[in-house]
C-alpha cells in the first residue's frame, strides 16, 4: 500500500524551473503534479494574465493562498508554487508546516535571460530588468524564511532533480 507523503514543494523566483522539475520528480516519484498556476486558472476560468488585468494583483493573491491552500492538503503530490506566493506571511508557514520545500535559487541575469522573449508572465510586462531586480531582493529573504533546502537552479534539470531526490530518499517525509 502506498504511505503518506508530505507534499514536495518548489518555490522560487519567476522562470527558475519550478514547473519543468515539478513535472519531471512527480513522474520519477509517481506522485500527482499539481501547478498552483494552472489550479488557479482552472478554478477562476481565465489566464494569470488575465486576471491581473480584470482584478488587479492582490485579487490574484487572494485566488493564489486559497489554491495553495487546496494543494497543500494532498498528500503524496509534488506542487509548483507561482514565484510570488511568498510574499503572505500566512502562505509561508503553510508551505513549510505542509511540506518539504525546496528553494530553486537563480539568478538576476538567468531570470532575464530565461524571460527574455516571454510576455506571459504580467508583473515582468514594462521595465523586466529593474522589476527583476527590485522582486529578487524583496522575496529572496522570504524565499530563505520559507524553504527547508536551497538547491542551485542554474544546474542542469537532470541535476536538480537528483539532488531533490537524493534528499527525499534520505528525509523522513
Ligand atoms: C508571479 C509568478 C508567476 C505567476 C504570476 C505572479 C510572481 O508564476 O504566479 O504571474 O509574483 O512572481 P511563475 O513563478 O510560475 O512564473
Amino acid at each position: 500500500m502506498l504511505g503518506l507523503y508530505k507534499p514536495i514543494i518548489l518555490i522560487g523566483f519567476m522562470a527558475s524551473g519550478k514547473t519543468t522539475i515539478g513535472r519531471k520528480l512527480a513522474e520519477i516519484l509517481n506522485r500527482k503534479f499539481i501547478d498552483t498556476d494552472e489550479l488557479i486558472e482552472k478554478r477562476e476560468g481565465m489566464s494569470i494574465s488575465e486576471i491581473f488585468e480584470r482584478y488587479g494583483e492582490s485579487y490574484f493573491r487572494d485566488v493564489e493562498e486559497k489554491a495553495i491552500l487546496e494543494a497543500v492538503n494532498e498528500n503524496n503530490t509534488v506542487i509548483a508554487t507561482g514565484g510570488g506566493c511568498v510574499i503572505r506571511e500566512s502562505t509561508r508557514r503553510l508551505l513549510k508546516e505542509k511540506g518539504i520545500v525546496f528553494w530553486l535559487k537563480v539568478d538576476a541575469e538567468t531570470v532575464l535571460s530565461r524571460t527574455n522573449n516571454d510576455n506571459t508572465r504580467p508583473l515582468l510586462k514594462e521595465d523586466k530588468e529593474r522589476k527583476i531586480n527590485t522582486l529578487l531582493l524583496q522575496r529572496e529573504p522570504l524565499y530563505i524564511e520559507t524553504a527547508h533546502y536551497t538547491i542551485d537552479a542554474l544546474e542542469s534539470p537532470e541535476e536538480i532533480v537528483s539532488k531533490i531526490l537524493d534528499i527525499v530518499s534520505a528525509s523522513s517525509y
